[in-house]
């Protein structure tokens, strides 16, 4: 992939819904819409084109007033909850030109994220954002890490996501295991509420389990199953079960999507929820929700659950990818002649995402070129 792509019809997390209290004015960059957001008193999370429209001034700049109106904060034009201009102090009396309203954006809030759409409005309802049932569930404990600003393409870490053979040696001396990286893939794909995913699934018995997995899930030898899975674009969910050898509860062909963890029962591991949010072509954020079963708590540290115990260890190891992303991306800005990437049979699944990407963003210029023609 020499291009660089973003694509604009699908969904992206713009937060978690505490992000948002009522009446906070928030700015935001997705897919290069600049997007001002916010939650009214009402409780409804609003976005819309954080450019004044009438001398392109942040939206967000501005201030929420006692009608519910936002106020812009250069020559005051307020604008409703609509995106629609109704008022402009210079002539209050005079009429409002329609074309005095910035353009809104579809938003939908569940799972305990808010969800922007930054494409076009009217494909929204082809697709829906991917489910995450664990976080808001009283029988999880789910800690946000992020938001963080990658400084490259969001393909370059959904696939750093999806081939775990890079843990030794990017990780080595945290979650390095080089064991891990000769698991053999299998690889399930499909579609769902309109997204096409792309799985791995890993299965291992009688594992001898590195420090840090016993420390977090007890069992020094394990059966494993590991699924990684691009959901959409926007979201990439891991899971990792753990039994004792024989104890895990293999169902049927055991690749039912997406990879599930009961948060009750001998079955440990988490299920950890990373999103993907473009800023630019080279830019996005990353957020991950580490969801664990919430009376699972760390061996080592007994009174520490084990929730806790991931997430502190997770920005050491996330340094180190955010790291290889950028370092990478640096090299895109050399042209391909004389070069050619190897693919490697781990590979495999990245390039399926590459193709799922590739194919939206061909379609999505179809579409526009078409508009564009009639
Ligand atoms: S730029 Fe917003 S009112 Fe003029
Ligand atoms: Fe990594």
């Amino acid at each position: 992939m020499t291009e660089q792509i973003f694509v604009r019809d699908c969904w992206y997390v713009a937060g978690m819904s505490d992000d948002f209290p009522a009446e906070k004015l928030t700015g935001q960059v997705i897919a290069k819409r600049p997007i001002v957001i916010w939650r009214t008193k009402d409780g409804e999370v609003v976005a819309y084109d954080d450019r004044c429209s009438h001398k392109r001034f942040p939206l967000s700049k501005g201030r929420l007033m006692a009608d519910g109106t936002l106020e812009c904060a250069y020559h005051g034009m307020r604008y409703d909850t609509s995106g629609k201009c109704v008022m402009i102090p210079s002539h209050p009396t005079g009429p409002i030109s329609p074309q005095a309203t910035v353009r809104a954006f579809p938003i939908i809030e569940q799972d305990g994220l808010v969800w922007i759409w930054p494409g076009d409005p009217e494909k929204s309802e082809t697709r829906k954002p991917p489910r995450v049932p664990e976080v808001g569930d009283a029988r999880w404990e789910s800690i946000c890490v992020g938001p963080m600003n990658v400084s490259a393409n969001y393909m370059l870490l959904i696939e750093n996501l999806l081939d775990i053979t890079h843990f030794y040696p990017l990780h080595d001396g945290n979650i390095g295991d080089i064991a891990n990286s000769r698991i053999p893939i299998e690889l399930e794909e499909g579609t769902v509420d309109g997204n096409e995913y792309v799985m791995t699934v890993r299965k291992t018995s009688s594992y001898t389990q590195p420090p840090y997995l016993e420390d977090w899930f007890h069992y020094p030898v394990v059966d494993r199953h590991h699924t990684h899975c691009m959901m959409s674009p926007g979201l990439t969910r891991v899971v990792m079960r753990n039994a004792p050898p024989g104890e895990l509860d293999v169902r049927e062909g055991d690749t039912e999507f997406p990879g599930h963890l009961e948060p009750t029962g001998i079955e440990r591991g988490y299920v950890l929820i990373h999103t993907h949010t473009p800023v630019d072509e080279r830019s996005h954020v990353w957020r991950v929700i580490v969801n664990c079963p919430a009376d699972n708590m760390s061996k080592g540290e007994p009174g520490k659950s084990t929730a806790k115990r991931v997430a502190e260890m997770f920005p050491e190891v996330a340094a180190e990818d955010l790291w290889a992303v950028a370092e990478q991306q640096r090299m895109f800005e050399y042209p391909d002649e004389g070069y050619s990437e190897v693919f490697l049979k781990p590979d495999l699944a990245l390039r399926r995402a590459r193709k799922i990407l590739v194919d939206m963003h061909r379609t999505e210029q179809a579409g526009s070129r078409s508009e564009a023609a009639e």
